[in-house]
């Protein structure tokens, strides 16, 4: 697995904080804190606390007043805080939306308060695109094909698939990007396919019973939607009496510090990074919506690949 690239890990959204500083500030400083909502997924991963610790330490830092709340991976949770936020008038909405449907009407009941609203991590499935002004996050159909490459290169045999939150962006898009580099490898095949919700204690109770089931032992490389779910399904191996990520190859997305530790000691072996850390850019595009500036309806976050190889080096420099 060697040249694997890592790529410029800054936001493809160069020079934006140039772009809208200066009218945005001065908008807003004088006199009135703007209010933000923030609807945000839960807290199901190391990824998710990263990327709340990010948020949050970035409206801190601007002076921003953040209504945050946690909707424990349910959608109705969402739609309520939302709608609260509608009711208090916050200047902006932004939320992470745990699954892609469903948030129509909620969006439409925004709009016609005038309610901006910014789309962090996850997109929606909207049949009105102006129901959202920005959606800010990664590409993960390609952190999908990321993965794919990375697991043609270590095994050319069966697949045991780990799959994130059914419904959510993350799931459907890092599975259709694997499959598309399946789709050119007919040797290679997903045998087992579940939900482990991207917690590492579903991953770890999925990955016993992929290890239970009759075809077990032609299970050569296991694909998880996340880092946290593979570090579950490595225990769940261990447990087993398997040695992970020479048994049976682990490839999985985030980049998480426990990844590289595990890529580190020999468990895991490829982690495609999913940068959680969107608070700036999330907020340069928050105050330039409410000050009714054009802001760019995608903004694509770059990323990396990561293997064993440059997991000792890497791992000092992670910040999550
Ligand atoms: O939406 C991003 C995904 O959600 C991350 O990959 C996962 O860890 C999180 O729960």
């Amino acid at each position: 697995m060697k040249n694997i690239n890592v790529l410029n890990r800054s936001i493809s959204l160069i020079g934006l904080s140039a772009v809208l500083a200066g009218t945005v500030a001065a908008t807003f400083a004088a006199d009135k804190k703007l209010v933000v909502g923030f609807s945000q997924v839960g807290a199901e991963s190391g990824w998710r606390t990263a990327n709340t610790d990010s948020i949050k330490a970035e409206a801190a830092k601007r002076g921003i007043d953040l209504r945050f709340s946690d909707a424990q991976q349910k959608e109705e949770n969402q739609i309520k805080a939302i709608r609260s936020f509608i009711a208090e008038g916050v200047d902006v909405i932004a939320f992470s939306p745990v699954v892609e449907t469903g948030f129509e009407p909620v969006l439409q009941e925004a709009k016609k308060a005038g309610i901006p609203v910014v789309l962090s991590d996850r997109a929606v499935k909207v049949s009105d695109p102006s129901l959202y002004v920005s959606f800010l996050g990664s590409d993960f159909i390609e952190e999908g094909r990321r993965a794919g490459n990375a697991a043609v290169k270590l095994t050319d045999g069966n697949i045991a698939e780990l799959v994130g939150t059914v419904g959510s962006a993350p799931a459907i898009d890092r599975k259709k990007g694997f499959e598309e580099v399946l789709a050119t490898h007919p040797d290679m095949k997903i045998i087992m396919s579940q939900s482990g919700d991207f917690t590492r204690a579903k991953g770890k109770e999925v990955m016993e019973a992929f290890l239970k089931a009759p075809n077990a032992k032609d299970i050569n490389l296991l694909f998880a939607h996340n880092d946290d779910m593979a570090l579950g399904a490595i225990q769940a191996m261990e447990e087993a009496g398997i040695k992970p990520g020479v048994d049976i190859k682990i490839v999985s997305i985030d980049g998480v510090r426990g990844a590289f530790e595990a890529m580190k000691e020999g468990k895991l072996n490829v982690t495609v990074e999913c940068n959680p850390l969107l608070g700036p850019q999330l907020f340069d595009l928050i105050e330039a919506a409410a000050a009714k500036k054009e802001v760019p309806k995608r903004v694509v976050t770059q990323e990396g690949v990561y293997d064993q190889s440059q997991a000792a080096a890497e791992l000092p420099k992670r910040q999550y």
